[in-house]
């Protein structure tokens, strides 16, 4: 007898290592966006402050975060490697890049980067209390009887005897300081409820993948010089 588990979703760890002094630099520089915030009361009590929400869109236009982003380009170009996606034929690009903050019991909700195809979380200030990563499979193709996988009581009743990953509809990913983590952006996550954040800083950017050319390809964007503003 045998199983095949066909069908994945590969979630994408790697690290980036950059000098103390940089990542101090980076920190300060984060800290100030939210010290300037520019739509306070969009963040509610018990929501982590993300940079997107407050102004702070576009860290991949600033020269502090310029290390950085040639790091996670090289590792977004590994990850589509591993996908067997030939980079040669794509340009892609980072359309947005912003910071989260998040103190206490603070959380990111789950949701998912509608408007783009890869995204990443990178962890430059986190300690080991600080929330980790949580992924949340909507499928659930295994789940042969609907309701069971998430099911509390028949988890309790011993009914799902225990949880693996042929089971599992959510993951907690334990990351560390200094981890990039990479996945499709139409994957839902979030961050871990906890009430012990210290000051977990993180990075999240939306990239997108463009076709070079649109010769007789049917699917992809088609590159943009040919587009034409109506
Ligand atoms: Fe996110």
């Amino acid at each position: 007898m045998k199983v095949l588990n066909i069908f994945p979703l590969s979630i994408f760890c790697n690290k980036i290592n950059l000098t103390d002094k940089k990542k101090k630099q980076m920190i300060d520089e984060i800290r100030k966006m939210k010290e300037n915030s520019k739509l306070e009361e969009y963040k509610k009590k018990g929501d982590a402050w993300t940079g997107d929400t407050q102004g702070f869109e576009n860290l991949q236009k600033n020269k502090i975060f310029d290390e950085f982003f040639s790091e996670v380009k090289k590792n977004v170009y590994q990850y589509l490697d591993q996908l067997k996606i030939d980079t040669s034929q794509l340009d892609v690009f980072i359309q947005r890049s912003w910071a989260t903050i998040s103190y206490g019991n603070e959380t990111i909700a789950k949701h998912k980067h509608m408007q783009s195809h890869i995204s990443f979380a990178y962890y430059l200030k986190k300690s080991s209390n600080d929330a980790n990563l949580m992924i949340y499979d909507e499928v659930i193709r295994n789940e042969v009887i609907p309701g069971l996988f998430g099911s509390l009581t028949a988890f309790k009743r011993k009914i799902l005897k225990e949880l693996n990953v042929l089971n599992a509809s959510q993951y907690t990913i334990n990351v560390k300081e200094d981890d990039i983590i990479i996945f499709p952006s139409k994957t839902l996550h979030s961050t871990q409820p906890t009430n012990n954040n210290d000051e977990r800083i993180s990075i999240s950017a939306d990239i997108v993948c463009i076709a070079k050319s649109s010769e007789v390809l049917e699917h992809l964007t088609p590159p943009f010089k040919n587009w034409e503003k109506m």
